[in-house]
């Protein structure tokens, strides 16, 4: 199972569209017909949208280690729009679920419905993206994000020439001209990135050796709603003026490889490739990656990340407590959320071979 084949599940997985309305329950939360009538524990899960790459693959990892354990799962996908997450937690909350596990699409919006399934007992589990504003969420799977931020921009200053393989400073004056991209404003994530990317850039912006021609430095202003390919493609273009007439666009940081490609796509008419980072090695910036064009992008097993929630769920259900690594990193507001966090790698033309290919997350020939 990866992240990049359809949205298809496995035998046995109850799969909702959005907004379809789920099972509905006559009775109070936890008395649901699922449960009344059959013993299997139920597991909502809730993903942000089949849109983006990466949650196709993480949804099938999910559902089929579930199902392999013998779990009856309620997978949805939200259309990346808060409003039907609601709603679709709430019909699992209704239908009696035993556990939720939540990738949220907007990780502030769901205190009221955590709330009843906090009021019924549920265990939540937050997957990758953190949930804020309420106690409801009692653990957090994900990978360590601050990292994957210091990574791109690591990925970034390499290469500009900046630093060197061993990410010692090379010397190189610059001044070189990049625009910053961010993630989605609704998804913790998305600061999280840009503050570990900008803990290494900022010096360079503080001294000169970068500079930002647009002038557009702060997280706000590079923040792509939705992380929508789209939206980055037109932001990219606006800020083109410069580069067209003739100022030299050295790189692009961008959060996530939808943004990246969409990124290069609108800076094709310049003539020459920009160092630009990315996120999720998805197939086609992979395939970009191997290709020369897309500078780097950061893998995250997401069989692996299904793995570890999977295993919270179980313990949670059996009335044991999931390991984690992490207790002081992910206050959301209202608590510190125990996490689990997972190493990501940086994937570059030089290293994919190794990383995707030997670990049997693409075969060689995927990637042609
Ligand atoms: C995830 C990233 C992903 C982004 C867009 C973030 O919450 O952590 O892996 O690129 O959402 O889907």
């Amino acid at each position: 199972m990866r992240a990049r084949t359809t949205a298809l599940l496995g035998v046995g997985v109850l799969v909702l569209a959005a907004g379809c309305a789920g099972p509905q329950a006559g009775g109070p939360p936890g008395t649901g017909p699922q449960d009344a009538s059959d013993e299997t524990p139920l597991v909502g899960v809730a993903m942000p949208s089949v849109e983006l790459e990466r949650w196709v693959g993480d949804g099938e990892n999910v559902s089929a280690q579930l199902t392999s354990l013998g779990f009856d799962v309620d997978m949805r996908y939200a259309e990346d729009d808060p409003a039907t997450q609601v709603e679709q937690l709430r019909a699992m909350v209704d239908a009696g679920a035993d556990a939720l596990v939540v990738a949220s699409v907007d990780g502030s919006a769901l205190s009221d419905v955590l709330a009843d399934a906090g009021a019924a007992d549920i265990p939540v589990i937050a997957y990758d993206r953190l949930i804020s504003g309420t106690d409801a969420v009692d653990y957090y799977a994900s990978f360590d994000n601050h990292r994957v931020g210091v990574l791109q921009g690591t990925a970034l200053l390499r290469g500009l020439g900046v630093v060197d393989a061993a990410g010692k400073p090379t010397g190189a004056a610059g001044p070189f001209a990049v625009e910053l991209f961010a993630g989605s404003p609704d998804d913790n994530n998305a600061t999280v990135f840009w503050d570990g990317a900008m803990s290494v850039l900022r010096p360079y912006l503080d001294s000169g050796v970068l500079t930002v021609p647009s002038g557009q430095v702060q997280r706000e202003q590079g923040a792509i709603q939705g992380w929508a390919a789209d939206l980055a493609g037109e932001r990219m273009t606006s800020l083109l003026g410069p580069y067209r007439d003739g100022l030299r666009l050295d790189g692009v940081l961008s959060p996530y490889d939808g943004i990246s490609q969409a990124i290069l796509a609108a800076t094709a008419e310049l003539g020459y490739v920009p160092v630009v980072t990315g996120q999720d090695a998805e197939l086609d910036a992979v395939r970009s990656v191997a290709a020369g064009e897309q500078y780097a992008t950061v893998y995250k097993d997401t069989r692996q990340l299904a793995e570890v929630t999977v295993q919270m769920v179980q313990a949670l259900l059996d009335g044991g407590e999931p390991e984690v690594n992490d207790t002081t990193s992910y206050d959301n507001g209202v608590k510190v959320v125990p996490a689990y966090l997972l190493a990501p790698q940086e994937v570059t033309e030089d290293s994919y071979t190794k990383v995707l290919v030997d670990s049997g997350y693409y075969t060689a020939q995927e990637l042609r």
